[in-house]
């Protein structure tokens, strides 16, 4: 923790972790300093490849940030505490704004691939839990209302469609059988993934408000008869990501002081 906090050029008010494929977002900031996890003693790397890791402290307008890039995923080490620890250093350097993004999967007919969703509420299929004490206690909405409602006005604003819904996480690294999505269609789910839920529930007891975007990447095994097409994943997801984007900048410039 030191070893970060030494080469923080400010006192982040925001964390932001970029999922899967949207590690372009602080290209359009000015960053101050970024720093590779590599570089940074016992921090976890990701083993997945094109998975960078790295930490960049960036200001969007007046606000000062913390982006996590390439992240680890649980079934990558299995070690719930690997995944916490940029929620923890995000805490420690003082940010009380979390914004968590990742991709997934559209299980809601309705979604299709490109939709941003907002995220409402979780389940959590990853057989795992956060360790925090405090993270057992009774809670509210892990997800703040007020920063949804900020986050889907920012994108009328500025013309993105956003839906939104529940993420439902499996531990993977297997993407779902066809009955496994509709069970988590049947039980409420909208979207599935394989990240977020263990960080909220951290980054929620550290008393941090908590916004989630999941950028949907196909429809869910079973949801569609097209078999998955890379070429076409590949322009959907190139879209998402200038438009997800945008959308942070301009959410981040709209969210209440920290
Ligand atoms: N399932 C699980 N995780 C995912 C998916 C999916 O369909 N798409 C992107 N991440």
């Amino acid at each position: 923790m030191e070893a970060i906090q030494e080469h923080a050029p400010f006192r982040p008010e925001i964390a932001v972790v970029l999922g899967s494929g949207l590690g372009g977002f602080t290209e359009s900031l000015s960053c101050n300093a970024v720093l590779q996890t590599a570089s940074i003693p016992g921090y976890p790397h990701s083993t997945v490849e094109g998975h960078k890791g790295e930490l960049a402290f960036c200001t969007a307008g007046l606000r000062r940030t913390l982006t996590f890039r390439g992240r680890v995923h649980f079934y990558e080490s299995g070690n719930v505490n690997a995944i916490l620890f940029p929620i923890r250093v995000a805490a420690a350097l003082g940010a009380r704004i979390l914004v968590i993004t990742n991709a997934a999967g559209g299980v809601n007919r309705t979604f299709v691939p490109g939709d941003l969703m907002l995220i409402s509420d979780h389940i959590n299929f990853t057989g795992e839990t956060c360790p925090e004490p405090g993270a057992s206690k009774s809670r509210g909405a892990l997800y703040d209302p007020q920063l949804i409602r900020i986050a889907e006005n920012t994108a009328n604003q500025i013309g993105v469609r956003v839906v939104r819904g529940v993420y439902a996480a499996m531990k993977g690294p297997s993407y779902e059988t066809a009955a496994e999505i509709e069970m988590i269609h049947r039980i409420g789910g909208d979207a599935v993934g394989m990240s977020t839920v263990l960080e909220v529930a951290l980054a929620s007891s550290l008393g941090m408000r908590v916004l989630g975007i999941s950028c949907i990447t196909n429809k869910a095994t079973g949801t569609s008869s097209a078999k998955l097409n890379h070429e076409e994943v590949t322009v959907v997801a190139h879209q998402v990501r200038e438009q997800f984007s945008r959308l942070l900048t301009h959410v981040i410039k709209a969210l209440p002081p920290a």
